[in-house]
């Protein structure tokens, strides 16, 4: 007879909502399905430098589908961020994972992340592991994927806030500038903004003009609209700084007071005249109860991951494409990040509604 095959489950990088929902996926499926070992490694790619782990039984992956975070830990850790890690000689992080993959006898290894997960686990498929990805971030970035899990929960929750913030907006005639997560990309800001009905929406793909933004804040003052709501991803630059190197930026923003949503107060307060409150989100949009459809698609990316193991078809990340489950090599996924085209028909959609995107 055989010996089971044993595989591995990790989550890696910032948390995201469905995580759970993910494991127990890909765990119940390995081992209902096809009578697998299921390993799960604590926190990240830490975990298998560190030899942390546990066997996954079926009493820890019952109650967890609604439960936010992830059972298994998380971390930023990044094993080839070492450049010279070829020369560890045994001793380095690249290695320890090498190592502890073997140690444990696994036959596969199943990551759940972001950017960083799968840059590392392609440059770990070519030092030899077996290894498939599911794209997780509420920041909806990953290329090749129409949508990453994670996402959907963070858009209510950010939707939720600029609608509360209405109320007070029209309360006290304010200006409210809230800042919405998203790292480079625009995609949470862009949509929450159209869902939520902000006014001006910032995103990093559309470097910001403060005149722009000025003249429709008065525009709708002078109409009788005196609030005004301003989504701004925490990634958005302004058209000058759109110029500027990654180090001269960096600079830049070192010397500046608070995150770009405070820069942009006090742009507008200097180009109006009047007197933003800001509110920034964070960690809010990556907490708490995963929605419907963040628990649908990590239960469909994870039995599909499952699945995979099953068949031996490693070294790929699951995705969506045009409503359809399928898989991609990990090398196109690697070091890349997908931004806001400029064709997405939410940017159309916000311009014909009357949203000003802060260009011109
Ligand atoms: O990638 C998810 C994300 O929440 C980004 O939107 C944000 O820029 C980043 O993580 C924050 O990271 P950290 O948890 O390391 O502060």
């Amino acid at each position: 007879m055989s010996a089971k095959q044993r595989i591995g489950i990790l989550t890696s990088g910032g948390d995201a909502p469905g995580l759970n929902a993910g494991i127990r996926a890909v765990s119940r499926t390995l081992i209902n399905r096809y009578d697998m070992t299921v390993i799960g490694i604590e926190k990240g790619y830490k975990g298998l430098i560190e030899n942390q782990h546990r066997i996954l039984t079926a009493n820890e992956l019952s109650g967890i589908l609604a439960r936010g975070g992830t059972i298994l830990g998380t971390s930023r850790e990044k094993p080839f961020k070492d450049k010279d890690w070829k020369a560890d000689s045994g001793f380095g992080a690249v290695d320890k994972i090498k190592k502890n993959y073997k140690n444990l006898r696994l036959d596969g290894l199943i990551v759940l992340g972001g950017n960083g997960t799968h840059t590392t686990a392609h440059l770990l498929a070519q030092e030899g592991l077996r290894i498939i990805g599911m794209p997780k971030t509420i920041d909806n970035d990953i290329v090749c994927t129409d949508i990453t899990f994670g996402f959907y929960t963070a858009l209510d929750v950010a939707t939720n806030a600029i609608d509360r913030l209405h109320s007070t907006a029209t309360s006290h005639n304010r200006v409210m500038i809230i800042e919405v997560m998203g790292h480079k990309a625009g995609w949470l800001t862009l949509y929450s903004g159209v869902a939520g009905g902000g006014d001006v929406i910032i995103i990093p793909e559309i470097p910001y003009d403060i005149s722009c933004i000025a003249e429709h804040l008065k525009k709708r003052a002078a109409g009788g609209k005196e609030f005004s709501i301003v989504v701004v991803a925490e990634g958005a630059i302004s058209i000058t700084e759109k110029d500027y190197d990654k180090k001269t930026l960096k600079k830049i923003r070192s010397k500046m007071t608070g995150s770009i949503s405070y820069q942009i107060a006090r742009e507008i307060e200097a180009s109006t005249g009047l007197e933003p409150r800001v509110t920034v989100l964070g960690y809010l949009q990556r907490g708490g109860i995963p929605c419907a459809n963040d628990r649908l698609l990590a239960t469909e990316f994870g039995t599909a991951a499952a699945d995979m193991a099953a068949r031996e078809d490693y070294g790929k990340m699951v995705a969506l494409q045009n409503n359809k489950i399928v898989s991609v090599p990990l090398a196109d996924v690697a070091d890349k990040i997908k931004p806001v085209p400029m064709d997405d028909p939410m940017i159309l959609a916000a311009k014909n509604v009357g949203t000003c995107l802060a260009d011109n």
